[in-house]
């Protein structure tokens, strides 16, 4: 064969393996509204910057007469390219070969992007599309699997991984997502079940379908196993794009920080006047959230999970930031066991990352009950207090209203090494509310006042003083609790500055082998 025989024989087997697994399955994904691996890449990748690696590999198999089923490259496309150019590691399953099903060869190919994305510090981006372990292969198809599980715990909190759910992904595979920062599925064409609807019937009875079992809604507002739903893959691949710009490509680089265009010391009037005179009454934090960050960009992430938390990504004057915000108009913004474990993980996130904290407080408290207590929200509000008792990165803690209790001390309060705590002069931080106190402070007056009318007299009273004395940002600023009382609209510009002063904060907590956090 001449050279340039050669050559033409690389250039057609580079195309052969680019066909994945065929036309005809080609086809069949396109009709089921989804893309292939490559496009998939194609789309979530600066233009031209994709390398693709290990495309001649084939699996290996020769049980059930599988080395008459082969296809170049095995049913995972792998590589490196750029977003906005910064590199980044990928792989996407190719559902068109054996259905993205995983065999050993296609587990070791995965392995491979994700050594390479550890040894030079940038993160991993996983499409999954796949059928699981591929059956024919057996006990080699499990131990694939744990070879990524084990990757991906390694390189948790060293480098960023995101997976986005583009198909099936069920049985053990479900481990790797989980195990990854941020999980994304797809409506109507993902899912994510340890055990699929065949199985529920057969052991529990129940009949279920695919979605209602393991569908983009079900995980994102009923388990929180995934972080983000999308209407279909172009927008999936857009916010996988979007949220890679808010990360550090590893945890020795810092947030990164953009051209910032928004004037950092515009004020808003209109947060002069946002909390209500009745304190039982809500007003929406995404208007606050919106107003004081750059550009009202905010990049949500669980939006339809515990959405009596609310957190994010967004930027001020240009840095990266993560965002942490009671909200008062779903359940009076209470701290309840999802919303405890959703912000804690976000929390640790931006902690392992570098990312700072922003944290808007207005929360009456943890929610009682036998349901919350019997399902362990002592446990699990305890991840909270310790994911920001942890932290290292700023911390920055603006109370907007109400800050009571335990809920005020989770809440990235002054001793749990917040660096700077503003309030507004709307805050309440106390013990508890009025209401409650009253009744346990004042139970024997209460109880003497001889009519319904002179007992609500009483308690007015009371509350009031009560009120005066403790509901209000000044007994913590007393104290130094508060480092400043500001003035709502100025909150933008504020943030900024403590931001600003914050940057070559440099803490370290103290030496273990890892950290025992209340699981
Ligand atoms: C081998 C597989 C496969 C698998 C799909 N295929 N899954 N081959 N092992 N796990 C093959 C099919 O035989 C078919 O081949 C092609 O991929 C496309 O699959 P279809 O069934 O035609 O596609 P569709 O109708 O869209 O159904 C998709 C599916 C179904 C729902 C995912 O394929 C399915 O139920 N697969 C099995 C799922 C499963 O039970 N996996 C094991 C889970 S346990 P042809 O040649 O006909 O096109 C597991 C353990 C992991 O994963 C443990 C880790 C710790």
């Amino acid at each position: 064969m001449s050279q340039l025989e050669k050559v033409k024989e690389l250039i057609e087997l580079r195309a052969k393996a680019r066909l994945g697994g065929g036309e005809k399955r080609i086809a069949a994904q396109h009709e089921k509204g989804k893309y292939t691996a490559r496009e998939r890449i194609s789309i979530l990748l600066d233009e031209g910057s994709f390398e693709e690696f290990d495309m001649f590999v084939e699996h290996r198999c020769t049980n059930f007469g599988m080395e008459k089923t082969k296809f170049l490259g095995d049913g995972v496309v792998i590589g490196c390219g750029t977003i906005e150019g910064r590199l980044v590691y990928v792989f996407a399953q190719d559902f068109t070969v054996i259905g993205g099903s995983l065999s050993e060869t296609l587990a070791m190919k995965i392995c491979k992007v994700m050594d390479m994305a550890m040894k030079v510090g940038a993160p991993v981006i996983g499409i999954n599309d796949s059928g699981g372990a591929r059956i024919q292969e057996g006990v080699n198809a499990l131990a694939g699997y744990a070879e990524i599980f084990q990757r991906n715990i390694l390189a948790s909190g060293v480098i960023p991984q995101i997976s986005g759910i583009f198909g099936p992904c069920a049985g053990g595979a479900v481990y790797s997502p989980a195990l990854t920062d941020f999980t994304l599925m797809t409506e109507g064409t993902s899912y994510m079940f340890l055990t699929g609807p065949k199985v529920v019937k057969t052991v529990t009875g129940e009949d279920v379908t695919q979605e209602e079992l393991g569908g983009a809604s079900v995980h994102t507002t009923k388990s929180g196993v995934a972080h983000f739903s999308v209407a279909n893959e172009d927008d999936g691949l857009s916010i996988i794009r979007q949220l890679f710009g808010f990360l550090p490509s590893n945890n020795r680089e810092e947030a990164p920080r953009r051209e910032n265009t928004d004037p950092i010391a515009r004020m808003d009037d209109l947060l002069n006047e946002i909390i209500p005179d009745n304190p039982n009454k809500a007003y929406d934090m995404y208007e606050v959230i919106g107003s004081v960050i750059d550009n009202g960009e905010f990049l949500e992430v669980h939006t339809n999970y515990a959405k009596n938390i609310i957190v994010g990504f967004a930027r001020f004057n240009g840095q990266s930031v993560g965002i942490v915000a009671n909200q008062p108009k779903y359940m009076a913004g209470v701290l309840d066991i999802n919303a405890s474990r959703k912000a804690a993980r976000f929390v640790r996130f931006c902690d392992a990352f570098n990312i700072p904290l922003v944290t808007l407080v207005d929360v009456p408290g943890f929610l009682p009950g036998t349901g919350q207590e019997y399902g362990g929200v002592i446990t699990h509000g305890a991840k909270l207090l310790y994911a920001y008792g942890e932290a290292t990165v700023p911390k920055v803690t603006v109370t907007l209203r109400k800050s009571y209790g335990g809920s005020h001390i989770v809440m990235s309060c002054k001793q749990l090494r917040g660096d700077i705590n503003y309030a507004w002069p709307t805050a309440e931080i106390a013990v508890m509310g009025a209401d409650g106190a009253v009744e346990v402070l004042y139970t024997k007056e209460l109880k003497a006042a001889e009519t319904p009318e002179k007992k609500a007299e009483v308690a007015a009273a009371k509350k009031d003083e009560y009120n005066k004395l403790f509901c209000n940002p000044y007994n913590a600023a007393r104290y130094g609790y508060i480092d400043d009382v500001i003035e709502p609209r100025n909150t933008r510009f504020r943030v900024i500055r403590a931001l600003e002063q914050l940057r070559t904060k440099h803490q370290v907590n103290p030496a273990k082998k890892h950290d025992n956090l209340p699981l």
